[in-house]
């Protein structure tokens, strides 16, 4: 068996052109990409992925060209959350088009590349052991592939929905030149804002794109009755922690029940309950980020 000590130099590959080449194929795609906004959080299950479709919808709902990149292979959600699964997906002599989800807003995600939307991904090897030790490393050609390759079209906004953690920006970041900024998602429990600031140096230093803010989520139910809120944790720590690493604070999103009835339904929550708290916090959040990259 060879080992890698018995390649020589990049054993033929042009691993160093390939990239190169692909990096420009990038820079031409985005040249009709306005903004690109990626949504990150250093934990999983804060919302980010409910936060990028709402801000799509929201976006889209004010006129604009939107579209949303699913960087998350392991837990792509978004095709689902828009109702741009089921179209045939196809790869031509160009680049790739994106499907069409609510309120058209173009999606590009693993999920509408398998049989059957929602199956694990699985990539293959003689063997799941063999797997395992290179499904980082395929996991990030898909991703590049999915930037450089997907015919985005002119477009007012591309939001990236990131995977949880920050562990595989660093293979993304020579494909995101023109990030406009990022938007860090958390929810207000201590073990969450602990990550909050391993990712604020990740956007900063790595990404090297400035944070448009800290976003934080679930921070309180509201009583669909009364309208009362009832915070769901301590509150203030947040805001407090923006301050603390000098980003801006953009609000709090309650908790609502129905984000997770829209996004189950393939509908947008925040264009349907445009009067509710979460749908306002949401809407302004979409209109801090149109004052910032404006
Ligand atoms: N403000 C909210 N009110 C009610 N439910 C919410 C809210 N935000 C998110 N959710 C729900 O919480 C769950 C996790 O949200 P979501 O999938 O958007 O998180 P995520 O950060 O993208 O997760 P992952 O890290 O797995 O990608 C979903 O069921 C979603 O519907
Ligand atoms: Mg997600």
């Amino acid at each position: 068996m060879k080992t890698y000590k018995d390649i020589v130099g990049d054993g033929g590959s042009d691993m160093v052109g390939q990239i190169t080449e692909q990096a420009g194929r990038v820079q031409q795609r985005m040249a009709t990409v306005k903004h690109i906004v990626a949504i990150m959080s250093g934990k999983g299950g804060v919302g980010k992925s409910s936060l990028t479709v709402n801000l799509a919808a929201a976006m889209a709902d004010r006129g604009m060209q939107v579209g949303i990149l699913d960087a998350d292979i392991n837990g792509a959600s978004v095709a689902r959350m828009t109702g741009a699964g089921g179209h045939q997906m196809a790869g031509g002599e160009t680049g790739i088009k994106p499907a069409t989800g609510h309120h058209g807003v173009k999606v590009m995600s693993i999920d509408l590349w398998l049989d059957e939307a929602g199956s694990p991904v699985v990539w293959d090897a003689p063997t799941q052991k063999d797997a395992f030790t290179w499904r980082g490393m395929v996991e990030a050609a898909t991703l590049r592939e999915f930037i450089s390759d997907t015919e985005w079209g002119e477009l007012d906004y591309l939001f990236i929905d990131l995977p949880p953690g920050t562990d595989k920006l660093p293979n993304m970041v020579d494909l995101l030149p023109q990030l406009s900024g990022t938007v860090i998602v958390t929810i207000p429990s201590a073990v969450s804002q602990f990550v909050v600031g391993k990712s604020i140096r990740m956007a900063t230093e790595l990404l090297q794109t400035p944070v448009i803010g800290l976003v934080e989520n679930m921070s309180a139910y509201v009583c669909e009755k009364c309208g009362k809120e009832e915070a769901l944790f301590p509150s203030g720590h947040v805001a407090k922690l923006a301050e603390t690493h000098q980003v801006p604070y953009l609000g709090k999103i309650p908790f609502d029940p129905r984000i997770a009835m829209a996004a189950d339904n393939a509908r947008a929550f925040v264009t349907e309950h445009k009067e509710t708290p979460a749908a306002k916090a949401l809407l302004n959040l979409a209109e801090r980020i149109g004052d910032f990259v404006s």
